[in-house]
């Protein structure tokens, strides 16, 4: 079984590129069956969840190519089918996305319920509610949910939940709404960059979509999309991973191509926790030499800390001076790397919906497992700072959203590797 290995205790030092945004790349992708004639998107990040939804977009008639080291070229077809793989969709949650470009541009879609995961209940009820009110019919065949539309008509939409708004369901009727006849507004639409990295994209396509990045979107219906060339925004959570990595191992690393635009309120409770940042052009330099400092943390939708970050802080707070008590607004449950990090000498009691954290003087190397994407990279920044060596299992999960994540912590002074195995590159893909 793939492990990564991380002997610890050694501060970071040296500089990074940040990559482009997997939680932008996948819907920006999926969009791409809106559109006719071809699309090229830079800094498309390699990771897993990018191969997943490539091949249900080949299976779904869209030619793509790689045609540099992040640069993919997507060639749609204006029919095809309109029901992907139903194993590639239970492997992926995001792989909903798909749902509001089919439907739009080709009257009918048919999934399985997406997966859930181990962060808690993954529901689409919004999703379905949005689309339904341009228009759209579904039944339910358990495990499958079958749709049909005619044109796609605007309508005002509510995108309320009970965890606040939905990203990938705001992305879904922002996608449909882009081909309905007439204006579509959106209330309590998600705020977070990546849905207004997509509205760019789809902007430049020929959409006419106003207020992404605020909670109202209002969508005028066009008769068609064209492709467009574009370039994916910064992955905002890997980011602030590494940024995670030089808090809990100190020293003092750069980021380059970072938009801290993007990453105020995880900026601000780093500072409170003892970093300092500097920004020089489109550089940002990060420097832990003080104890940490517990904070209290709050993870919510954006602009507040991402509930994608919230793994990764939460295993600084280990080591901070004090007692921080960590609450989830998003995904209330999403604890799973308390127990791992306990077993490397955390202090952590859990409550429903929060974690106290108590920090201590030392973590110490363990073996630990890692049940998610955040969740394993919230070990691998524990594990930079442990005495010892960390074995962490749970690789693919790590795959998923962070890209050759050891060899660019090695690049940064991290004693880290990969054994049995080479890294899970996109399109080598493990046997299912
Ligand atoms: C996106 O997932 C991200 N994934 C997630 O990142 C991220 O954690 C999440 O947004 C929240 O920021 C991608 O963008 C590919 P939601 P999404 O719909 O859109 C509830 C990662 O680590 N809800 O915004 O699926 C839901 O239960 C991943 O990269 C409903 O009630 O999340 C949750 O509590 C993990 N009904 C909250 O809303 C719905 O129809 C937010 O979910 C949809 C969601």
């Amino acid at each position: 079984m793939e492990q990564i290995i991380v002997q610890g205790g050694r501060p970071l030092g040296g500089s990074v590129r940040v990559n482009g945004a997997k939680n932008a790349a996948l819907p920006i992708m999926a969009a791409s069956i809106l559109t006719e004639g071809p699309t090229v998107l830079h800094r498309v990040p390699r990771l897993t969840d990018v191969e997943t939804i490539s091949e249900i977009l080949r299976a779904l008639g869209v030619a793509l190519e790689w045609i540099g080291p992040d640069s993919l070229r997507l060639e749609p077809t204006a029919n095809g089918p309109v029901e992907p793989p139903l194993h590639l969709v239970r492997e992926m949650r995001a792989s909903v996305c798909v749902l509001g470009p089919l439907l739009a541009m080709r009257g009918a879609a048919s999934m399985a319920m997406p997966g859930g995961c181990v962060i808690g209940r993954r529901p689409i009820d919004l999703h379905l509610k949005g689309l339904r009110a341009l228009g759209a019919r579904f039944e339910a065949e358990d495990p499958y949910i079958r749709a049909e539309a005619g044109r796609l008509r605007g309508a005002p939409i509510d995108m309320a939940g009970p965890r606040g708004s939905t990203v990938l369901g705001t992305a879904n009727v922002i996608m449909a709404a882009t081909l309905a006849e007439g204006r579509t507004v959106i209330d309590h639409a998600a705020r977070e960059p990546e849905i207004q990295d997509l509205a760019r994209f789809l902007n430049a396509c020929g959409a006419r979509i106003r207020g992404a990045g605020t909670p109202r979107i209002v969508v005028d219906g066009v008769r068609g999309l064209h492709g467009t060339d574009h370039s994916i925004i910064a992955d905002r959570i890997e980011a602030g991973t590494f940024l995670a990595a030089v808090g809990a191992a100190g020293g003092e690393i750069t980021l380059a191509e970072a938009c801290p635009e993007h990453m105020r309120a995880v900026l601000g409770v780093m500072r409170r926790m003892g970093l300092e940042f500097r920004l020089d052009g489109g550089e940002l330099t990060a420097r832990r030499a003080a104890p940490l400092r517990a904070v209290d943390l709050v993870a919510t939708p954006h602009p507040g800390v991402p509930t994608d970050m919230q793994p990764q802080l939460t295993a600084v707070l280990c080591l901070a001076g004090g007692e921080s008590t960590v609450c989830d607004t998003v995904y209330p449950g999403r604890f799973t790397h308390v127990a791992e990090l306990e077993r490397m000498g955390a202090c952590i009691s859990r409550r429903p919906g929060k974690a106290i954290v108590r920090g201590v003087d030392s973590l110490r190397g363990a073996s630990v497992a890692a049940a998610d994407l955040r969740a394993g990279a919230a070990l691998v920044v524990a594990g930079l700072a442990s005495q010892g060596t960390t074995t962490i299992s749970g690789t693919e999960q790590i795959d998923r959203g962070h890209e050759d994540l050891e060899e660019r912590l090695r690049e940064l002074g991290a004693d880290i590797s990969r054994v049995d195995g080479e890294p899970l590159r996109a399109g080598r893909r493990k046997s299912a």
